[in-house]
C-alpha cells in the first residue's frame, strides 16, 4: 500500500490545523500510520528555520525570505514526508508549496512561477496527492486571529490586501490543478469541512 502526502493550505485563521488534527485522527481510529507535519517548522533545522523567517526583527530581502522556506521544505522533504510515504505512511502537513506561491508570489516583487520552481527543485519535485484549500475572505481571517493572538508573525502583520492577493493566488492555484485540489469554503462549521475532506481522501484509499 502506497502512503499519501495530504496538505492543508488557506489563509490564516482558515481553520487549518484543526482539520488536519481531525483528519489525523480520523485516519489514525481507522488504523493508519499517520505523521503529522508543517512548513515553516516540520523538523528540528525547520524549527529554527521557522523562528528566523517568522519573527526575526527587521527588514528581509524577498528572495532570503523565499530561500529560508524552501531551505526548510527541501530538509522537511527529504528526511521526514518521502521517507514516510515511502514507508507507507500517511503524512498529514500544514502548508507547502502552494503557500510560497501564494505568499511570496502576493508581495508582487517575486514572480510566483519562480517561487514555484525553487520549490520545486527544493522538494525535488514531491508533490501532494490532495491538497485541501480552506477558503477564507481575508477580512474574516484578520477577526479569527484578533480574537486569538496577541503576538502576530511577519506575514500576519501584512496589509488586507496583501491577504486579498495571497486568497487570488490560492484559488488560481486550485483553478490551475482541480485534480489535486479540495477547495472548501472555511466558513461552513467544523463539522461539515470534516465530513466533505473524510469523503474525498476516502476516495484516495481506496
Ligand atoms: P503557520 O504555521 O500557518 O502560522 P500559525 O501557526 O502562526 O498560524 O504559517 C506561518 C506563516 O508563514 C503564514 O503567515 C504563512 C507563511 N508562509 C509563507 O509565507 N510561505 C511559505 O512557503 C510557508 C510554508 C508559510
Amino acid at each position: 500500500m502506497p502512503g499519501l502526502f495530504i496538505t492543508f493550505e488557506g489563509g490564516d485563521g482558515s481553520g487549518k490545523s484543526t482539520q488536519a488534527e481531525l483528519l489525523s485522527s480520523w485516519l489514525a481510529d481507522a488504523g493508519h500510520v499517520v505523521v503529522r507535519s508543517r512548513e515553516p517548522g516540520g523538523t528540528e533545522l525547520g524549527v529554527e528555520l521557522r523562528e528566523i523567517v517568522l519573527h526575526r526583527r527587521g527588514h528581509m530581502a524577498p528572495r532570503a525570505e523565499a530561500l529560508i522556506y524552501a531551505a526548510d521544505r527541501a530538509h522537511n522533504i527529504a528526511t521526514k514526508v518521502r521517507p514516510a510515504v515511502e514507508r507507507g505512511e500517511i503524512v498529514i502537513q500544514d502548508r507547502y508549496l502552494d503557500s510560497s506561491v501564494a505568499y511570496q508570489g502576493a508581495g508582487r516583487v517575486l514572480d510566483p512561477t519562480e517561487v514555484r520552481d525553487i520549490s520545486l527543485w527544493a522538494a525535488e519535485g514531491f508533490m501532494p496527492d490532495l491538497t485541501i484549500l480552506l477558503d477564507l475572505d481575508e477580512s474574516i481571517g484578520r477577526e479569527r486571529l484578533d480574537e486569538s493572538r496577541t503576538r502576530y508573525d511577519r506575514l500576519e502583520s501584512e496589509k488586507s490586501d496583501f491577504h486579498a492577493r495571497v486568497r487570488a493566488g490560492y484559488l488560481a492555484l486550485a483553478e490551475a490543478d482541480p485534480a489535486r485540489f479540495l477547495v472548501l469554503p472555511a466558513t461552513d462549521t467544523v463539522e461539515s469541512i470534516a465530513a466533505a475532506i473524510q469523503s474525498r481522501v476516502a476516495i484516495l484509499l481506496r
